[in-house]
């Protein structure tokens, strides 16, 4: 197995001040955090940082800005256990921890001069709105745009106001779904999946984002393949309980391959015989 050099800065931790915090949703915040010192963070769109809550524990969450924004960063949390909790109960002005960013994210490079279709399942648009924000900056490198998010009901959805300017712009095909209708909805309703027959791409050149809860992705692939999309341009998001972020303690692995690192972005090739990893 290759032999894993870590840098220097894998395990010190950086301050980070909580600059402001948004409520997204009942259970989602989104906190803009500033390195001590006015450091850069320098992640790629799908890297995640581990962030320490004084006193609570340290948790892997995804970067949600754009990498071209280097003052500050974004990260979308929902609260689900004791450290995020705590993180939730923090206020604009307080200090937390950052190691990284880890891991491999989406591949900019090879993207580049091609189609991208973007799909999202609740909490996956966390990630992807940093690929989202980051194809926007740089709009010229990028083929045709689509976007379909998919949501348990209207009350889920997050980052509305951007969502409201990315229907506006006329580079961008953006459709979103849910799969509960609330009276307030007058939109599609079902799963994300069932938007994928509707959109038109040409699969030689279209690179898919697929980031949602382990339960959309078989489905999802199936439709994808049905469209000839090849496999090693379906690119899928993988989470795993993470405690080191750089394939030391296992708690990521699947058979020959650490999430923290090889992932947590994967070509679907490259993992579709893993059965751990649906
Ligand atoms: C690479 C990566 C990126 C992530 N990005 C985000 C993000 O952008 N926003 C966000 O809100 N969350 C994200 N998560 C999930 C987040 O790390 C967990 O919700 C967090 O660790 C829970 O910690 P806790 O102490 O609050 O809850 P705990 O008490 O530890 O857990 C609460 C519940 O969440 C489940 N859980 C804990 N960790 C994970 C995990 N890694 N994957 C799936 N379920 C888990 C537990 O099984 C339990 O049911 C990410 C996880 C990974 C691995
Ligand atoms: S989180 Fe420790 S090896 Fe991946």
């Amino acid at each position: 197995m290759e032999k894993i050099i870590l840098k220097d800065s894998a395990y010190s931790i950086k301050k980070g001040t909580i600059l402001g915090i948004k409520q997204m949703t009942e259970s989602e915040k989104l906190f803009e955090i500033a390195l001590e010192g006015g450091k850069r963070l320098d992640h790629e769109p799908g890297q995640f940082v581990m962030v320490s809550v004084f006193g609570a524990g340290e948790i892997p969450i995804s970067v949600s800005s754009s990498p071209a924004n280097n003052d500050s960063f974004d990260l979308c949390v929902r609260a689900a256990g004791k450290v995020t909790n705590t993180l939730h109960k923090l206020k604009a002005g307080d200090m937390i921890g950052i190691r990284g960013p880890f891991g491999k994210g989406f591949p900019i490079g090879i993207l580049k001069g091609n189609d991208l279709l973007i799909i999202a399942c609740g909490l996956g648009l966390a990630p992807l709105r940093s690929l989202i924000r980051f194809v926007f900056d740089k709009r010229q490198d990028f083929g045709k745009i689509h976007i379909l998010y998919g949501c348990r009901n209207s009350a889920n959805m997050l980052f509305l106001d951007e969502i409201k300017e990315w229907r506006k712009r006329n580079d961008v095909y953006f459709e979103s779904i849910v799969d509960q209708a609330t009276p307030d909805w007058a939109g599609k309703v079902g799963l994300v999946t069932t938007l994928i027959p509707g959109i038109q791409i040409d699969p030689d050149r279209t690179f898919v984002a697929l980031v949602g809860p382990p339960a959309v992705y078989k489905p999802a692939i199936k439709e994808l393949l049905s469209r000839n999309v090849p496999e090693r341009q379906i690119l899928i998001s993988l989470e795993r309980h993470m405690k080191c972020g750089v394939g030391k303690c296992g708690h990521c692995q699947i058979q020959h391959l650490y999430c923290c690192q090889d992932g947590p972005v994967f070509n679907y090739e490259a993992i579709k015989h893993l059965k751990e990893a649906f």
